[in-house]
Formats: C-alpha cells, sequence, structure tokens
C-alpha cells in the first residue's frame, strides 16, 4: 500500500500515537490494533535498541512504566532496567500490558471504553520486525520515530538497522521515518531516499523552517502543535510538505489544526477523533 500524504477532502488524517494508547497500553500490538480498528489512517511508534542490537517498539529509556520489570522481585539483577542495556530475551520476559489494566491511565477501563482489559495483561514488548508486519499484513501505515541515541549504545547503526528491516519485509511506501534527530534522518536520506522522512520538532521552529525541511528533503514536517499557526501550514502545503502534529487529544484544538490544513493529526484517543473529525 502507498504511503499517502494527502489529506482528505475535509479534514486530516488521523495518527493513532504509539498505538492508540488511551485504549489499550502503548507501543504493544494490542495498541496497533486498537488504532487500527478505531478507523485511524495509520499509526506511530517509537524504536529502541536492545544491548544485543535488536529493534524494540517502546519509549522511555527505561522500561519501568510501561512493563512489569520493577515489580517482579527475580528481576531485580536487570536494574536499573534501561532498554539499551538488556538483551531482547529479558525484555521479552516483561509483561508490558498489566500496568495499563491496573493503573487505567486514562480513565477508559473505567469508562467501559476498553474492551476485555484482562485480555491485555502478558502482553509484550514487540521487535519492530513484529510491528512491521502487523503493519503490512493489515495495509496499516506506520510512523517509525527513531527515538534519539546519540552517546548512547547503537548511535551510528539503529537508523541503518530500521531500515535494513523496512527494506527486508518491502515496506518502503508503508512507513514514514521520524526522529528529533535530525542527522538520523540525513543518514536515512543517504541509505534510503525511497522512504519517506518526517522532521520532528518541538519547543522551537527552526529558523527558516520550510527550507529546513526542504534541504532536508522531508516529505513531511511534524511539529509539536502549539507551535503551528495557519501562515505556516499554509507555507509548509505551499512547498509540497505535508505537516503531520502532535499529540492533539482535544477536539477544539484539532478542529483549529484540521481548518489551517494540516495533513495529519497524531492523537491518543483515535477512536474519538475518526467519528468527530468525519461529521466535522
Ligand atoms: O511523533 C510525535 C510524538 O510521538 C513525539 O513525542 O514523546 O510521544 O515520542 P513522543
Ligand atoms: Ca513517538
Amino acid at each position: 500500500m502507498f504511503f499517502s500524504f494527502r489529506t482528505r477532502e475535509a479534514w486530516p488524517l488521523v495518527c493513532a500515537h504509539r498505538g492508540a494508547r488511551s485504549i489499550a497500553p502503548e507501543n504493544t500490538l494490542a495498541a496497533a490494533k486498537a488504532g487500527l480498528a478505531a478507523g485511524a489512517d495509520f499509526w506511530e511508534l517509537d524504536v529502541q535498541m536492545t544491548a544485543d542490537g535488536e529493534l524494540v517498539v517502546h519509549h522511555d529509556d527505561e522500561l519501568t512504566r510501561t512493563t512489569d520489570a520493577a515489580v517482579r522481585a527475580e528481576l531485580t539483577h536487570l536494574a536499573p532496567y534501561r532498554a539499551d542495556a538488556l538483551a531482547l530475551n529479558e525484555i521479552r520476559q516483561l509483561d508490558a500490558g498489566s500496568w495499563f489494566v491496573d493503573r487505567d491511565p486514562y480513565g477508559t477501563i473505567a469508562t467501559g471504553e476498553v474492551e476485555a482489559p484482562d485480555a491485555l495483561r502478558g502482553v509484550h514488548v514487540p521487535t519492530l520486525r513484529e510491528a512491521l508486519i502487523f503493519s503490512r499484513d493489515n495495509a496499516f501505515p506506520v510512523n517509525i520515530e527513531i527515538k534519539d541515541h546519540a552517546g548512547r549504545p547503537g548511535d551510528a547503526t539503529v537508523t541503518d538497522k530500521i531500515i535494513d528491516c523496512v527494506r527486508e519485509l518491502g515496506m518502503p511506501r508503508m512507513v514514514l521515518l521520524s526522529s528529533f534527530n535530525h542527522g538520523y534522518l540525513r543518514r536515512a536520506r543517504e541509505l534510503a531516499p525511497e522512504i519517506p522522512r518526517g522532521v520532528l520538532v518541538e519547543g522551537s521552529l527552526p529558523e527558516a523552517p520550510v527550507r529546513y525541511a526542504a534541504d532536508l528533503g522531508a516529505a513531511a514536517f511534524h511539529p509539536d502543535h502549539t507551535l503551528l499557526v495557519p501562515i505556516l501550514v499554509s507555507a509548509f502545503r505551499a512547498a509540497g510538505i505535508a505537516v503531520n502534529t502532535w499529540t492533539v487529544n482535544g477536539e477544539d484544538r484539532a478542529e483549529e489544526l484540521a481548518a489551517m490544513g494540516v495533513n495529519a493529526l497524531i492523537t491518543d484517543w483515535p477512536q474519538r477523533f475518526v467519528p468527530y473529525l468525519q461529521g466535522w
């Protein structure tokens, strides 16, 4: 399936952030499935590299917030539970779902929005390969955020390994590579110009942002939504660069951004945004 950056007639595309993380544990295949079921157009995941050079789908540097690593007495030897200090087989022992069921971080279990929450217990941290196969098998494109490994093990090779995996699975048109580390995007452009790239930005805009993104050969600009104003969105659109913005969780703000003409809203709540935007 071709990864499309088009904007629908009247509303932006919806991207399920870390999967549909408000109704399933983030960055798991359960969250990807929930995003797909919600009608999202694509999903976003974060990639980290393990101590033995494997790619896993995980956001934080440590595994303590979204797994049971720190609460199982037999795993104390893994402390401080950093993803880049553990081997894949150690990470695979972890339960990446029970924290979500026990904490109900978005209150969606209490409101009944999560069907069969107990089925989420025991889900694993997926490998990137598993996540890509899920995307491919379900024709569900994916925005791969390459987490910044600067100064950590894997800095030199994480982008290369991601590209190898995408190519091996024949998916260059189903993925978008994004990163706050723009050096990784330059490397990706050099190695795999056929894979589209999105420039992640937070805090402040680069000087001459459209030229900056164009110089990186980017297909998309991915700013924190608070940085966006209509003239900026128009300038990107005029340059043929999509604007995919994050993390948009309020319906009023979604409506403002849709009116500006952004291409995609990256949200924790695709199950609410898809029907909302369709009716807008
Ligand atoms: O893709 C945008 C967004 O995911 C970046 O922030 O911290 O959620 O990875 P974060
Ligand atoms: Ca991310």
